[in-house]
């Protein structure tokens, strides 16, 4: 294979935004050959491209030797299970499916059919201020990491848009609100930089700011093997918000806000000067360190291109599918601890969350208001 026919299943917001970047050209060695949606008569313009309205015939077609898959999040363990039976190559959306089960048969589903290549689109991972984070965290520059905190509550987004998919906040049609959606990017980073928690404990209000069924507004305590402490607070009614994630080690604490990474870093380790200082009230000495850090790279582009080199080089994935299990884990954990008002130890019980998901669906009244909006800024919705 000297290119990778790539047909796109979901071609609204972000499905068009993949689109336009390949038919730029940014992806080497990648055709877009097929585009799916549900209103197929949208999608004229991307002829020669193949228009298909349901996604079954898309991946049956024969005109793709991959898909990425950017519907709404039910359909993306389904219609990623589907591709793979008939032996394509799977880029699949955030979250990689609405709930932890699903996530499970779809991974499942990829390892019995290792050769096929599962990648997972969580752009982040190409950011260069979350690379440095990681290899200062992996090299040890921080020590021990005693304690963790995210407020990313700039994840502001209006009744429009919430009005502007029927499945949007709806636990039927997206599985839940923030934690599912917007903040999954940051459930990714935190676990990909700290691991994941061992419990957590949460409280969401749902429909707080909106009026929705799912939650827009989240605090959660997690607690780390090593005995770390954090806390994750993210919401989508809050303006203008703050996305401030602070990282303390017994060798520093490194802050990254507002394009900055700073590292205040001890001379010695805290824990070490606790013990054999003479002084009571003195800490140990500092030096604060600007981290520099290079301009972030056309993210969702350079996940594509790693995925068609992966496919046809054997390149090693930057996100591969398997690591989206661990922010929908987290994700869900979340919300399923302030929905049974508990703590909830991990790993999560996928069957026990997704028959409280269940619960939900069957017991929802929620009337969803859908109109048409204007999406035109959409580019602007991703978040660092
Ligand atoms: N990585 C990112 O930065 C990012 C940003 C936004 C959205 N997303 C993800 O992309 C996905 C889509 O979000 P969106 O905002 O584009 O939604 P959207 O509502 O704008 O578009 C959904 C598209 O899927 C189509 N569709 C629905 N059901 C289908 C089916 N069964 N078969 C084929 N097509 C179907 C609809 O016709 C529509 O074209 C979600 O998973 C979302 O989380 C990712």
């Amino acid at each position: 294979m000297e290119k990778v026919r790539v047909g796109i299943i979901g071609m609204g917001n972000m499905g068009a935004y993949h689109a336009n970047y390949l038919l730029e050209g940014k992806v080497d060695r990648c055709e877009l050959t097929a585009v799916c949606s549900t209103s197929p008569h949208k999608l004229e313009k991307y002829k020669p491209a193949a228009i298909f309205g349901d996604g079954s015939e898309l991946i049956r077609s024969g005109l793709c030797d991959a898909v990425l898959i950017a519907t709404p999040h039910y359909q993306h363990a389904s219609l990623g299970i589907e591709a793979l039976e008939a032996g394509l190559h799977i880029m699949v959306e955030k979250p990689i499916a609405a709930h932890k089960a699903d996530a499970e048969r779809l991974i499942a589903a990829s390892h019995s059919r290792p050769d096929q290549v599962f990648g997972a689109m969580f752009q982040l991972r190409t950011e260069p201020r979350y690379q440095k984070i990681k290899s200062l965290i992996d090299r040890g520059d921080l020590g021990d990491i005693v304690r963790m905190s995210w407020i990313i509550t700039d994840w502001y987004r209006t009744e429009a848009y919430y009005q502007s998919g029927g499945w949007r906040a709806t636990w039927k049609g997206e599985g839940g609100g923030v934690l599912i959606n917007q903040c999954l990017h940051n459930l990714d980073s935190l676990q990909w930089l700290l691991g994941m928690p061992s419990r957590v404990r949460s409280f969401c209000q749902l429909g707080r700011y909106h009026d929705i069924e799912v939650e827009d507004d989240v605090t959660a305590y997690l607690e780390f093997p090593n005995g770390a402490t954090g806390v994750f607070i993210t919401s989508t009614g809050e303006a203008p918000g703050t996305n401030r994630f602070e990282i303390a080690g017994t060798l520093g604490k490194l802050v990254l806000e507002k394009d900055a990474i700073t590292f205040t870093r001890n001379e010695v380790s805290m824990i070490e000067h606790c013990r054999t200082s003479r002084i009571g009230f003195m800490k140990p000495d500092v030096w604060n360190c600007s981290i520099p850090f290079s301009e972030s790279p056309a993210q969702h582009a350079t996940l594509m291109q790693n995925f068609v080199n992966a496919i046809l080089d054997g390149e090693e994935l930057i996100c591969r599918g398997d690591d989206g299990l661990h922010s929908i884990e987290l994700a869900n954990a979340i919300l399923y601890s302030s929905l049974i008002d508990a703590t909830v130890d991990m790993p999560l019980d996928s069957a026990s969350y997704e028959a409280k998901l269940n619960e939900l669906i069957a017991a929802s009244t929620h009337i969803k208001k859908v109109t048409e909006v204007s999406n035109e800024d959409f580019a602007k919705s991703f978040n660092k």
